[in-house]
């Protein structure tokens, strides 16, 4: 039996770091109301030059950096996006043109902030069946270019960045501790589109459009079906919440971090928070998240890590893995 491992870990972010402050000088708001209703202190918006397939590039070379692998090991790119820099080709082509590794297998995923969960479970399951041997998953956006920057109630939520993970496929050894991803599980209700989702698009508009979300609404939800998604994967492994060391979730509201947690009855100092920093960073969140874990010394090799994330279509999901 084969399982992913994850070898590395890599992220990037834009130059340009904005403060609440400084974006209340042009959008009515506060640095107050801000941090109590989101969390957020600041976010990291893309500048000229800097694109969706260029901060995936960065973040991709980092964690190959850290997982100690050339670029041309890798037989598979997923790159899980809403923001791609083309409506095609995909971006994660573009980044694999960067890197110099043509040949393999590179595609983009489109999940909005549950994007990486989607890449993550792909990437997953193409390599326990056998089509490539080690692969780059990334999740990286740049939000700030599809945000109505009239609408405040939208605008304060969301920054730009990218990260991602090296997994390898490995034989699985039948013992405690050992490494891989353990179980997995997706779920989508379309129903729920106009709760969250862009008012353009080729097929419609032929504009890219601007992000439109009903913010209460999608609170609601999102605490619900992020607690039974959890359940069921930690059922799927057979595990229980007590046993997780680090939950890494989709940074969206640091309340719903905390709602979330408490209904899985984990303690808070379980959850890697970075959403006051890099805002809501959609599909890039969780590898920026889980990068950020283990490069502060938090996440260490051999820990129970779950991901976690919620998102426009609705899509949400879950993933288990031993670091
Ligand atoms: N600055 C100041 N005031 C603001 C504001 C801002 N940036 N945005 C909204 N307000 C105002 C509203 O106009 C409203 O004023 P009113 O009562 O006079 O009408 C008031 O704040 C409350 O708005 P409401 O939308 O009810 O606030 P909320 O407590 O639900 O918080 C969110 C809003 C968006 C922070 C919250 O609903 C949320 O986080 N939702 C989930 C969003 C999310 O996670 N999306 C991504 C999922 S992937």
């Amino acid at each position: 039996m084969i399982r992913s491992v994850i070898r590395g870990s890599g992220s990037a972010l834009p130059a340009r770091c904005v403060s609440n402050a400084e974006l209340a000088e042009r959008v009515d708001t506060t640095d107050e109301w801000i941090v109590e209703r989101t969390g957020i202190r600041q976010r990291y918006l893309a500048g000229e030059g800097e694109t969706t397939a260029s901060l995936a590039t960065d973040a991709a070379r980092a964690a190959l950096d850290d997982a100690g692998f050339d670029a041309d090991s890798i037989g598979l790119i997923i790159l899980a996006t809403s923001t791609p820099d083309n409506t095609f080709p995909a971006s994660a082509t573009k980044v694999q043109a960067a890197l110099g590794t043509p040949g393999g297998i590179a595609f983009d995923v489109q999940a909005v902030c549950s994007g990486f969960l989607y890449a993550l479970t792909t990437a997953d399951a193409m390599l326990r069946t056998g089509m490539a041997k080690r692969a780059l998953v990334i999740g990286a956006e740049t939000f700030s270019r599809i945000l109505d920057w009239e609408d405040r109630t939208t605008c304060v939520l969301f920054g730009d960045g990218a990260g991602a993970l090296v997994l390898e496929a490995e034989e699985f050894r039948d013992e405690a501790g050992a490494p891989g991803i353990i179980a997995s599980a997706l779920h989508a209700d379309g129903a729920q589109h106009d709760l969250l989702y862009v008012d353009g698009g080729p097929s419609t508009t032929q504009t890219v459009g601007h992000l439109r979300m009903k913010g209460r609404e999608v609170f609601r939800h999102a605490v619900v079906n992020l607690a039974q998604v959890l359940r069921e994967v930690l059922d799927g492994a057979g595990l229980t919440a007590e046993e997780i060391d680090w939950v890494v979730p989709h940074q969206a509201n640091a309340r719903i971090l905390d709602a979330t947690a408490r209904k899985l009855g984990l303690p808070p100092e379980k959850v890697i928070v970075t959403v006051d920093q890099h805002a809501n960073t959609s599909a890039a969140s969780v590898p920026l998240a889980f990068d950020h874990g283990v490069r502060s010394g938090k996440i260490a090799r051999g820990d129970l890590v779950m991901f976690e994330a919620m998102g426009g279509g609705f899509t949400w999901g879950a993933s288990l893995a031993r670091y």
